[in-house]
């Protein structure tokens, strides 16, 4: 769990949603320039973006009634000091104070980002980040933001993503400054963004005038294994902090921009591969950019698959096909957050606050005027799930601000990205708070507590079903029913339901996929509604019969407790097919115990056997104790208690592997019920009322509805669990296409369910 005193917050940055005002006296910045050179073209520009200069009092209220108390933003340094250096301007000044006031006054801590990227362009005129000055140039504007606003804040980050403005604005060009400077060049202005940062740092302590808490926040894709094993998760450690990565890309590197500002040194495999584009490295360098820090912040969105390869080196794995992404096309991998954070807390021991972490969506605005974006909400719960994962284990992390609060300008791509808990209309400044900011508020109000990781979803379960092979079994289960499996024939059965240690079936999709049911009914209690008992109660097979089963009897709860150490056997059949004219076996003609045995004795059958005709679409209920037996040309759906107790009283004298098959007349002789003449009323025949849930069965185990679908419906759900089987036709049920032969679990807890198609289904519930 998360620590109480854990930070929830969220993220922006100035240039991305402030706007300016010709009034304001602030200087231009590289990214103003950049439009104005139409790098941008048809992709908007920044000058109004989300007005936030005028409109923070309203921004900071919407904060404050969404409960939430911590606000990382950046302060633009062109705003502050027009030219980058020299005179400062004092509207600027007045106008970050009124915003901190104004923040505080609705209970929001701030976190100032000293740099998002946003070089005033006369600085960038005179060589900007490559330009060695830069270091002064930068400390003097920190000694300015901490005199100015160290009274009203005590967090502070010198830089944010240096990997992202170095390589994209100076090596790639799509971001401003939009240069495509060579490799020496790009060392360089790394080194000198690092040796700003100390400088930064120093001036920060030195004239804040009272103790301020200092970090940095780099960023970088994380790299992760593709599996748990130890070979994985090293190889995975391995790609994260060493030098994978083509040139034309170094700079997304966690290394290079870390070890120098963490550990006091450049990594040495790195030093080594770049060796001839390296600047002057002095001591006095790496003393100057190695500041004792408070916190490590890192930006983390996504990561991708390693794998420890044959040779134990490691190998890029490829996602497959279909694997889920953002708006961005950026790659969902919840996972980055717990090995990105477990993976720099080991290497660097410091806490860690994640500065940034969110997603795009391609929201809109729905008919309810609302904006109803489930996508982020699943995101969300799923990283910081993992998040909390890292936590658990002891990773120390101390907060975590969601990038970001509203919808913005998005760099190079301008307004056609949506990141935002908060919509904005950019034509009229209206904000909508989406769905996913009531669920982030309710995530901070609860610590965590309604996340994923705490509170597992309720999914339908629909498992892999298993054929077992019976001496009187035939082929039709696959050959009509489609299941698959190794068998060809005598396949008698297929259980799909079931926790038995014969087959415990496995789930086969969704969140809980290749959890077995008995796992489930041990670790998932709150899905069966903490039902009682050792095992899942039921079980639910298929049956194809192209011989006769054996004449035969089940005990009950009270005599199977007793003698077999297990629990008695009720269970239900509806007929899928049968012959025309079909009998069943069912019950006994004897009149009592004395006369049963002597006419199992005798071998007198047919006076003891009591025949009942059946129709296909029949419910039969057998009782613990009463004699009966499958015939040649039956398929069943069976439904019984979780039990396998069976008293063989006549095997038509069928050998099994050269000897006949065991019979226990004696035990089943204990528990026969006599007399016990079952009659065709006993037989429950559904009539077919379409739409309408009738209920047939009812035992002190389970009951059992018939359900004809023809029309969309809603199966509302008040029990413990249901089990549904879909026994003719085929449709849809909450968006998974079922037909006949599949069987699922809805869960405790999993209120309704939609239901539509041309179907006929079997519903079962467990009676406690
Ligand atoms: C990281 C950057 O810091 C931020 O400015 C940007 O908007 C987000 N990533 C999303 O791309």
């Amino acid at each position: 769990m998360f620590r109480d005193d854990f930070v929830w917050g969220v993220a922006s940055s100035s240039y991305q949603i402030e706007g300016s005002d010709p009034e304001d006296g602030m200087g231009k910045n590289v990214w103003d320039t950049f439009m104005e050179k139409g790098k941008m073209k048809d992709k908007g520009d920044a000058k109004v973006s989300c007005d936030h200069i005028h409109h923070y009092k309203e921004d900071y209220r919407l904060m404050n009634n969404l409960g939430i108390k911590a606000y990382r933003f950046s302060l633009s340094w062109a705003r502050i000091i027009p030219n980058g250096v020299g005179e400062v301007n004092q509207k600027g000044i007045q106008l970050y104070r009124d915003m901190i006031l104004e923040m505080k006054k609705n209970g929001i801590t701030p976190y100032i980002t000293l740099y998002h990227w946003e070089l005033p362009q006369a600085l960038e005129d005179c060589g900007g980040w490559l330009n060695e000055e830069i270091i002064e140039w930068f400390a003097e504007y920190a000694r300015v933001v901490v005199e100015n606003f160290g009274d009203l804040c005590d967090y502070f980050i010198t830089i944010n993503e240096p990997q992202c403005f170095v390589g994209i604005g100076y090596m790639q060009g799509a971001h401003a400054p939009g240069k495509t400077l060579p490799m020496k060049d790009i060392f360089q202005i790394a080194h000198n963004v690092l040796r700003a940062h100390g400088r930064a740092v120093i001036n920060m302590r030195k004239y804040a005038g009272k103790k301020i808490y200092v970090g940095y926040a780099p960023t970088c894709g994380v790299a992760y294994p593709i599996s748990d094993r130890p070979e994985d998760v090293e190889a995975a450690r391995k790609v994260y902090f060493g030098f994978y990565q083509p040139d034309e890309n170094w700079t997304w590197n966690v290394s290079w921009f870390s070890d120098p500002v963490f550990l006091g040194h450049y990594p040495e495999e790195g030093m080594k591969k770049y060796a001839e584009y390296l600047p002057k490295i002095t001591q006095e360098d790496m003393d100057l950019i190695y500041q004792p820090l408070d916190f490590m912040g890192q930006n983390i969105y996504n990561g991708y698959y390693i794998q420890a390869g044959k040779d134990g080196n490691p190998e890029y794995a490829n996602r497959p096909i279909g694997f889920p992404i953002t708006a961005s096309k950026w790659p969902i991998t919840p996972e980055c957050l717990y090995y990105g954070c477990k993976f720099i807390y080991e290497r660097y021991h410091l806490p860690i606050f994640i500065t940034e972490n969110g997603l795009s969506c391609a929201d809109n605005v729905a008919l309810d005027g609302q904006v109803h974006d489930t996508n982020r909400i699943e995101f969300l719960d799923l990283y910081i799930s993992q998040l909390q994962r890292a936590v658990d284990e002891g990773v120390d992390v101390r907060g975590y601000f969601l990038w970001t609060f509203c919808d913005n300008f998005e760099w190079e791509k301008g307004y056609t990205e949506r990141f935002g808990i908060v919509w904005v209309d950019f034509q009229t400044q209206e904000r909508i708070a989406k769905d996913s900011a009531y669920w982030y508020q309710k995530m901070m109000e609860t610590n965590g507590a309604n996340l994923s990781i705490n509170h597992h979803p309720r999914t339908l379960l629909f498992f892999e079903p298993k054929l077992i092979k019976r001496v009187w079994g035939g082929n039709r289960l696959k050959k009509e029913w489609g299941f698959e499996g190794e068998l060809e024939d005598h396949i008698g059965e297929c259980w799909v339901v079931s926790s038995n240690e014969q087959v415990d079936c496995v789930v086969n999709r969704g969140f809980y996929k290749g959890k077995k049911l008995s796992e489930l009914w041990n670790e998932e209690p709150d899905l069966f509604d903490h039902m009682e008992g050792d095992e899942f109660p039921l079980l639910v097979k298929l049956i194809d019969a192209k011989e006769d089963l054996s004449l035969q009897v089940h005990p009950d709860d009270a005599y199977a407790g007793l003698n077999e150490n297990g629990s008695g056997k009720r269970e239900c059949w509806y007929v899928l097919d049968c012959p025309e004219d079909a009998t069943l076996a069912i019950g006994n003609k004897a009149q009592s115990l004395e006369e049963f045995s002597r006419l199992v004795s005798e071998g007198a059958w047919d006076q003891l056997i009591n025949e009942v005709p059946i129709k296909k679409g029949d419910f039969i209920q057998i009782e613990p104790g009463t004699l009966h037996a499958i015939k040649a040309g039956f398929m069943l759906l069976e439904i019984q208690q979780n039990s396998d107790i069976t008293y063989r009283i006549y095997d038509y004298d069928r050998v099994c592997e050269d000897t006949p098959r065991e019979l226990n007349i004696e035990k089943g002789l204990q528990v026969m019920k006599v007399p016990n003449l079952i009659t065709e009323e006993d037989i429950f025949h559904p009539v077919n009322t379409k739409n309408v849930i009738q209920r047939l069965i009812m035992t002190d185990h389970y009951q059992i509805w018939s359900l004809e679908v023809a029309a969309p419906l809603v199966l509302q759900n008040e029990w413990p669990f249901l089990i549904v089987s879909v026994v003719e036709g085929d449709g849809l049920v909450d968006g998974t296409q079922v037909s006949r032969g599949n069987h699922f679990i809805i869960p405790n807890g999993y209120k309704t369910c939609k239901i539509q198609g041309s179907m006929k289904l079997v519903i079962t519930a467990p009676v406690i």
